[in-house]
């Protein structure tokens, strides 16, 4: 399948087990969100897709368009268009957000043609100032260090303007709207629609908000407690948990024999 696929995935960290029996396709042009209390596992399960080393992998496969990347460092991932907007993003004083956006395109067109040539400044400044404008961002704000001081809705749209500049095949994107005012929701919706629209990005969306989904309409909605899918189904799943709250979902799989 073209796109991200998690067959039977279990996860541990520091022995515990997280990621329990965990599968998911999302295939690319879709848009997939996860719901699920504090400390189910969602982000865990992000930055196990994206490689990160603390997390160690029991049991299962990742894929993305049908190659297992179980073993493959985060930077490779990267560069076979897998990207994950931070649920609480790291600041890194000294770099500009500018440069870092300019080495990680460049980094990019690096993997893809070792003999290509980095991006020409004005190449890149008509690029910024597209995505820029697109996410209502203040074209100073890019000459800021990376993260360094950014408001919580602005370290959102900080990442938001990376995806938009790396135009990933398929984004996880972990409570992007979380601290966002009504109006940058918006804005970050339109942003990731407009992507998904032009590039045919797939999406896994985390998010505790159903409002997000008024905005980003899903083609399907996953409930996930305690490590794993507890429950499927279309945008309507949002709503209705939105109403009864997750005790519904739990009390309903207690009830299965
Ligand atoms: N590095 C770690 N060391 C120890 N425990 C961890 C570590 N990372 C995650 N956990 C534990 O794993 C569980 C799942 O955490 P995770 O952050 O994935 O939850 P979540 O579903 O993203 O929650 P939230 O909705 O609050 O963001 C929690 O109990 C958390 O304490
Ligand atoms: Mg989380």
């Amino acid at each position: 399948m073209i796109g991200l696929e998690i067959r039977n995935l279990s996860v541990k960290i520091e022995e515990k087990e997280i990621i329990k029996n965990f599968s998911i396709q999302v295939p690319k042009g879709e848009i997939h969100a996860i719901m699920g209390p504090n400390g189910t596992g969602k982000s865990t399960l992000s930055y196990t897709i994206m490689g990160h080393p603390a997390y160690e992998i029991e049991q299962g496969e990742i894929l993305i368009n049908d190659q297992i990347i179980n073993d493959w460092p985060t930077d490779e991932r990267s560069h076979a268009g897998l990207f994950l907007a931070l649920q609480q993003p790291v600041a890194v004083p000294g770099v500009t957000l500018a440069n870092f956006l300019r080495t990680a395109i460049n980094t990019r067109r690096k993997a893809a043609d070792p003999d290509s040539k980095p991006i020409s400044i004005p190449e890149f400044r008509k690029m910024m100032n597209e995505k820029m404008a697109m996410l209502k961002i203040a074209p100073e704000f890019s000459r800021r260090y990376l993260n360094d001081g950014f408001s919580g809705g602005e370290k959102k749209r900080a990442e938001v303007l990376q995806m938009a500049v790396l135009q990933p095949e398929i984004a996880i994107l972990d409570e992007i709207d979380s601290g966002l005012d009504i109006d940058a929701v918006r804005i970050v919706a339109d942003g990731v629609n407009l992507l998904v629209k032009e590039s045919g990005m797939g999406v896994l969306i985390i998010t505790h908000y159903q409002r997000l989904l008024n905005y980003i309409q899903p083609d399907q909605v996953h409930v996930m407690i305690d490590g794993h899918i507890v429950r499927s189904g279309g945008p309507e799943l949002a709503l209705e948990l939105e109403e009864k709250g997750y005790d519904w979902v739990r009390l309903d799989q207690a009830q299965v024999p």
